[in-house]
């Protein structure tokens, strides 16, 4: 068994029911007696429900349970959250939750983005996007490139290595969501990071969450502002030096007239990454491309070359030189 497969064991089972298209996987060989399926059944029912002190409207498939229970008890303890109302939606890195909120944070609704246990595996080609990134640690600070047993088990992908580039994940989408929003970017309120989620602004209402772009059309008098004002949006990010990495209509929700951009845990370090323009005229091609079909016509080139002449300069050579030729985008 690979080293890293240490770290589903908690959710083995789980993963073959509530994620259906994940390998079938052998049971582990083991020497303890396996209860019967009655027994282990009555055990989960003892650990869960109200009796672990999570009293959740939403009903999580069986195995989704223990997977949520232990990736949203951090925010329970820390009085941010006091139910799971809904699935907003089960992504294919993450499932979001729609979350009544603590009365001490201000809000009535938060909406927590929990990790797939396996989502670090099945990213693709996430090498392009590490490139030029530090690793960051729980509490988002960079890791010390000094740290080589840190270093040395996250290139050797242990069980620890693993742990190690999955909270970096979580914590770069955090820690760019806080700089953006700080920054006044139309992005969620980011509200709390945990190993495996974030709990951040719900956009939406008591009826519904905001659709994605993609599930829509637009009036044409809509149409135009809108793209100028997501334009906008990633102008800012190059300003902070950074780039999405995987916008498209999918990630951008639509919610009282106004775009709000999400899902940034694959964000390009502008300066250090070679692909960085790549990476941005294939964010800004995507969104092109739902524009077109709003009868807004835009040169998505001609838009990258502009932003980048006056943003790209930053990319210093001899910094780029420093790393391992990067990966082929796919
Ligand atoms: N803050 C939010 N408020 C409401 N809905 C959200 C929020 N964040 C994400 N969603 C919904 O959850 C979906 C998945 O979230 P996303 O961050 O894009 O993860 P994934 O990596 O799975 O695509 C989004 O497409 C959107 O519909
Ligand atoms: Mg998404």
């Amino acid at each position: 068994m690979m080293a890293s497969d240490d770290l589903d064991e908690p959710y083995a089972q789980y993963s073959e029911q509530f994620e259906p298209r994940a390998p079938k996987r052998k049971a582990p060989r083991s020497h303890k007696r396996t209860p019967p399926r009655a027994e282990a059944v009555s055990e989960l029912a003892e650990t869960s429900g109200m009796e672990a002190g999570f009293v959740t409207t939403y009903v999580p498939a069986r195995y989704e349970e223990i997977w949520l229970r232990d990736s949203l008890r951090p925010f329970y303890d820390e009085h941010l959250i006091v139910d799971v109302l809904s699935q907003v939606k089960g992504g294919k890195e993450a499932s979001v939750y729609c979350c009544t909120a603590d009365p001490s944070t201000g809000t009535a609704r938060l909406a927590a983005k929990v990790y797939r246990p396996r989502m670090f595996r099945n990213l693709r080609n996430d090498a392009v996007y590490r490139e030029g990134r530090a690793i960051l640690t729980a509490e988002g600070r960079a890791a010390k490139k000094t740290d080589h047993r840190l270093m040395r088990a996250v290139g050797k992908k242990t069980a620890f290595g693993a742990q190690v580039s999955h909270t970096s994940w979580v914590m770069h989408e955090y820690t760019t969501m806080e700089r953006l929003y700080a920054a006044g970017a139309a992005v969620p309120k980011p509200y709390a990071a945990a190993e495996n989620g974030i709990l951040m602004e719900y956009i939406g209402d008591e009826q519904r969450a905001a659709p994605a772009l993609n599930e829509i059309s637009l009036p044409r008098r809509v149409a135009y502002p809108l793209f100028q004002e997501i334009l906008r949006t990633i102008e800012l990010l190059l300003q902070h030096a950074l780039a999405h990495g995987d916008l498209s209509a999918y990630n951008i929700l639509f919610w009282e007239g106004r775009a709000v951009l999400i899902d940034f845990p694959q964000v390009v370090a502008l300066s250090a990454n070679r692909q960085a323009k790549a990476i941005l005229q294939r964010d800004i091609t995507r969104v092109c491309e739902y524009f077109a079909r709003q009868g807004v016509r835009a040169n998505a080139s001609t838009i990258t070359n502009d932003m980048w002449a006056r943003y790209g300069a930053a990319i210093d050579d001899d910094l780029a030189a420093l790393f391992e030729p990067p990966a082929q985008i796919e």
